[in-house]
């Protein structure tokens, strides 16, 4: 089952999940780091880490934990790790000099169909593209924490990238398991963050004005909004919240339009509100339980992904 090779460009985090994501359809992985001891650290966990899933009936894809660990190498050789692959996903840290210096070696080494994607949360490709000779082929592909077990895509694409880099970008993506969405121009925040912000601000906003604690505000999400957000999305909402998306408009416009004038101006998430905040998680969830946490989270979200695929859509 020959498929593609596919050249990561840094082992941590997000390098490691994509990493997981694209062995489990069968490609060849190879991954590179310039820091040795992280790249050793990779070879050692993302086995472990299939393993894991593959015991607690989490593992992505139709072959075996084994079979993938087979597919993927990891080297030290920036060329090495670039050659005949057809995708290279960057995922060093979040600093716009570094994914300059990375690009400009990407666009000595690659050939002109290549995939050269971003990771970057925050950074437009068009920052650090310029005077490249393949920005055409240059975009991001942003994740979303943890990739494996939630699976939406964002592609935004500079006004230099070309089309068809576009269009093979989110074929992969659907080939691999993600949910792409291809924002049509470069935005601040793209679109995950700009409604991740929208209701943090609010969140922030109520917390200050005193209208209720920490553990009530989580709960609007996880036990209101959130349960049906996972299956459909706020506009659907809309639609089926009425007798269709028009008769919604026309019965709640006015009302909605009158709460979002009282919204205060976005705030800064200043240190004082967030030790008030802290009183709580300090209590209810310690530093030194985040990693028991997050790996109960990755389990949740692992249940709920399974859901999702049974459900009829
Ligand atoms: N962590 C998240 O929640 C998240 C979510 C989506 C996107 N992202 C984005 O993904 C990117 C990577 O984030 P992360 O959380 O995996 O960071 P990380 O710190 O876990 O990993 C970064 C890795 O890059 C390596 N590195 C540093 N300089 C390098 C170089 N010149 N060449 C090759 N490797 C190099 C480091 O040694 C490290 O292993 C960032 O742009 C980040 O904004 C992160
Ligand atoms: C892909 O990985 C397999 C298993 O290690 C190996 O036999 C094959 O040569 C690799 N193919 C490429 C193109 O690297």
């Amino acid at each position: 089952m020959a498929r593609g090779k596919i050249a990561i460009i840094g082992s941590g985090l997000i390098g490691g999940s994509w990493a997981m994501i694209f062995l489990s359809k069968g490609y060849n992985v190879s991954m590179f780091d310039v820091d040795e001891v992280q790249l050793a650290a990779a070879q050692k966990k993302i086995p472990e880490n299939l393993k894991r899933f593959e015991s607690q009936g989490n593992l992505r894809g139709e072959i075996s934990a084994d079979e993938q660990i087979k597919l993927i190498t990891f080297t030290s050789d920036f060329a090495e790790c670039i050659k005949d692959a057809i995708y290279v996903q960057e995922c060093v840290p979040e600093k716009l000099e570094l994914k300059r210096k990375i690009f400009e070696d990407l666009d000595k080494l690659c050939t002109d169909d290549m995939i050269l994607a971003s990771s970057a949360s925050c950074i437009a490709s068009s920052r650090f593209n310029y005077g490249l000779k393949h920005a055409k082929n240059m975009l991001i592909v942003h994740p979303v924490n943890p990739p494996y077990f939630v699976p939406l895509v964002e592609i935004i694409p500079s006004d230099q990238t070309r089309p068809e880099i576009v269009t093979k970008t989110r074929q992969l993506m659907e080939e691999v398991g993600q949910a792409p969405i291809t924002l049509k121009k470069e935005i601040i925040g793209f679109a995950l963050n700009r409604i991740q912000y929208a209701i943090l601000n609010e969140c922030w906003n109520m917390v200050q004005a005193d209208l209720l604690n920490a553990e009530d505000i989580d709960r609007v999400m996880v036990h209101g909004l959130g349960m049906r957000y996972a299956f459909i999305g706020p506009l659907e909402t809309m639609h089926l919240n009425a007798e269709g998306i028009v008769n919604y408009c026309d019965r709640y416009a006015a009302g909605a339009l009158k709460v979002s004038e009282t919204f205060q101006p976005p705030p800064l998430y200043d240190i004082p509100t967030a030790e008030k905040l802290n009183e709580y998680f300090s209590e209810h969830i310690p530093l030194e339980k985040l990693e028991e946490r997050r790996k109960w989270r990755d389990e949740c979200l692992a249940k709920l992904a399974k859901l999702k695929k049974e459900i009829p859509k």
